[in-house]
């Protein structure tokens, strides 16, 4: 593997300590759009892959824990060839002790893959192209590795936290950022817009199509910080720094604290799905 950047140094160091966030985040929630209601954000994209009745490949870029993969592999018929790359070997291996052995699981940058070129017939993504360096060498991999024709579909963050929640977390978390000075700038802005995709996937893909979804959750104060202890920013504070927002946030939300003591909030995230040029 090429010298990692600093952001994909500490990326490793992340999921080496806290493999399954993002399954612990996502997976128990449902995901809505204007359109669409899923049993979750992984069944989202789940969702796009047919029931084969030809053999099929599917490969999960940047896929965690795999559960991405065992959502896919739970339903297989025999034609469906499964196929997770990581980076990080701390979740590759929660994957490889989760996942049926027919799985294949590559430890690998997205961007250079050692997947044979026109391979794959649905490249899948959760929540990991917008952390990624490079984006343009990463969408020229998807495209290479595809068959003509072939599927792509993401989904990314789009905002943060939904609802009153998102600028009470910013009003408290971004004078504490500044102070400390360790703010990493995650992967490529155009990651976070429509034009941004559109940008980026116009050369080599047809088809876009963009689906914003609403991941509703109402949990109590203590719930919500334990999860954003698990986001990158915050995890990347210092001990007291941590201390010091956790007060400010937990006070700040009382307000937001409905009669059961719950708030309501949820992730903003998208969907992106588009299909490889001939
Ligand atoms: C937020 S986690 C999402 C994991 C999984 N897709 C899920 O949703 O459960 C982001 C993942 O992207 C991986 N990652 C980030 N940049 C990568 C890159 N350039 N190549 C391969 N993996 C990468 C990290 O190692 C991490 O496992």
């Amino acid at each position: 593997m090429q010298a990692l950047s600093p952001v994909e140094t500490y990326l490793q160091d992340f999921h080496q300590r806290q493999p399954g966030a993002t399954t612990a985040a996502f997976a128990h929630l449902r995901a809505r759009s204007s359109v669409a209601d899923y049993a979750s954000s992984y069944a989202a994209l789940a969702a796009y892959v047919p029931q084969p009745t030809v053999p099929l490949t599917v490969l999960d870029l940047a896929c965690g824990d795999g559960h991405l993969l065992k959502l896919l592999s739970d339903r297989q018929g025999p034609s469906l060839k499964l196929i997770g790359v990581d980076m990080s070997q701390g979740e590759l291996d929660v994957a490889r002790a989760t996942l049926p052995g027919h799985v294949v699981l590559l430890k690998e940058r997205a961007q250079e893959l050692s997947v044979e070129t026109g391979s794959i017939d649905c490249v899948l993504s959760h929540m990991a192209m917008m952390l990624m360096d490079d984006i343009e060498q990463v969408i020229k991999e998807v495209r290479r590795v595809l068959r003509p024709h072939g599927q792509f579909a993401t989904v990314v963050g789009r905002g943060f936290l939904l609802g009153d929640v998102s600028e009470i977390l910013l009003g408290v978390l971004l004078p504490i950022l500044k102070e400390e000075g360790t703010w990493f700038r995650f992967g490529d802005a155009r990651t976070r817009t429509i034009d941004g995709w559109t940008e980026l996937l116009a050369r080599d893909f047809e088809n876009l199509q963009f689906e914003d979804l609403d991941v509703d959750w109402d949990p109590l104060p203590h719930e919500l910080w334990d999860s954003l202890t698990e986001t990158y920013d915050i995890d990347r504070l210092s001990a007291p720094s941590k201390t010091r927002l956790r007060e400010r946030f937990i006070h700040a939300l009382s307000d937001l604290q409905r009669s059961d003591g719950t708030i309501r909030t949820g992730w903003a995230i998208r969907l992106i799905r588009a299909q490889a040029k001939p």
